[in-house]
């Protein structure tokens, strides 16, 4: 007893207390937005069915483009899993396979970031595919510090994310247009608000540091996603876009020691799963309530606002004109 009360008489006992309710409002506050990002997750619960329809899924061997392989899969989809690393690939081939009891998967190369490889892979599919009902951009990827070139002299970061997609859009256009109605989702990022593209520099080789380019290549994204729908009216082939959540993805490799074990903290402990990530691209590519709607921004299942940066559909046109050259189409290749 007089220990106690020995203790609760030192001022020990006021600074235990407050250290103690301090690191337990910090851990409440934490749980809380835990929890608040766990519910508003966006589930879709579309029961479409995808029997008899061809969907070509790209960067489709990890993170959101595998779960949304899985799920359309599930749905009895002939899922084309569009990747430039074709072991992992077909690694999750054949856990799709096992677990959908779909056969209906193939594995084709495809590196966005060569326009050989994207000319080579939309060639093949052009060859073999009599219909493409969904093409799903999913894959993407950021650099942290230091930029880098690709083959074709373009910056990395933009040739993966924007102008990769852009060539293969125009190269698998003709096919999309034939098996109308078809649908283009393109996975964007809410990110993009954190930059601008500028005009003068669509070739961005040296900025510093590179992660930058990452929001530049999702504004692009949104940029090329309204466009294209415009130039698409009429055709029945629809262009959605979308942000996916803040997800525990393979997205966040390249940012380096240190700042990797603060981000890791992050991505473990707040981020969503892929599997919710998946969510608003599998609505995209399936729900009914989307087939007639085109040039729309998505998040969690619900259509979401732009900046108005984003609206300036001037120059959305200039940044079209310049991603035609960047990307070296020719006058053969199929016009949008
Ligand atoms: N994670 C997020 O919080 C978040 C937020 C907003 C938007 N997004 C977007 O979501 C999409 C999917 O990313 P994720 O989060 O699932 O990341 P991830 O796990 O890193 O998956 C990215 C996929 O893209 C593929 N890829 C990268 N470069 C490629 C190339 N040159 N050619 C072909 N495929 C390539 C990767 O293939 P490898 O396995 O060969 O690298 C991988 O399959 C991306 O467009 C990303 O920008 C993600
Ligand atoms: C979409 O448009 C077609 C006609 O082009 C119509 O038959 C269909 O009911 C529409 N779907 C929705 C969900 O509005």
């Amino acid at each position: 007893m007089g220990f106690i009360f020995g203790w609760l008489s030192t001022e020990h006992y006021v600074r235990d207390i407050f250290l103690m309710t301090s690191v337990a409002a910090i851990v409440a506050t934490l749980m809380s937005i835990r929890f608040y990002l766990r519910i508003t997750a966006g589930r879709c619960f579309t029961e479409t069915k995808m029997e008899g329809k061809t969907v070509i899924i790209t960067g489709a061997n990890s993170g959101i483009g595998k779960e949304t392989a899985k799920d359309l899969a599930g749905r009895g989809a002939r899922i084309i899993m569009a990747c430039r690393n074709l072991e992992t690939a077909n690694a999750v081939k054949d856990e799709i396979v096992k677990e959908t009891q779909n056969n209906k998967i193939l594995v084709k190369k495809l590196d966005l970031g060569s326009q050989k490889s994207v000319r080579e892979f939309a060639a093949d599919i052009v060859k073999t595919e009599p219909k493409i009902d969904v093409l799903i951009h999913n894959a993407g990827m950021a650099l942290a510090f230091r930029g880098q070139t690709s083959e074709d002299g373009v910056e990395l970061t933009m040739a993966t994310n924007h102008y990769g997609p852009f060539l293969l859009t125009h190269l698998l256009i003709d096919v999309l247009k034939k098996s109308a109605p078809a649908r283009i989702v393109i996975v964007a990022s809410e990110l993009y608000r954190l930059s601008s593209v500028n005009l003068a520099k669509l070739n961005p080789i040296g900025t510093f540091p590179a992660a930058y380019l990452y929001y530049v290549s999702k504004f692009a994204n949104i940029y090329f996603a309204r466009e294209l729908a415009k130039r698409l009216e009429g055709t029945k082939v629809t262009v959605n876009f979308l942000h996916p959540g803040m997800i525990d993805s393979g997205i966040w490799r390249n940012v380096p020691f240190p700042l990797n074990l603060p981000m890791m903290a992050i991505t473990k402990g707040f981020f969503k799963t892929t599997k919710a990530g998946a969510q608003t691209t599998i609505y995209l590519a399936t729900s009914d309530e989307v087939a007639n709607v085109s040039g729309k921004y998505y998040m969690d299942c619900k259509e979401a606002s732009l900046n108005a940066a984003a609206l300036d559909e001037e120059k959305g046109l200039k940044i079209w004109e310049e991603s035609v050259k960047i990307a070296k189409l020719t006058p053969q290749d199929p016009k949008i």
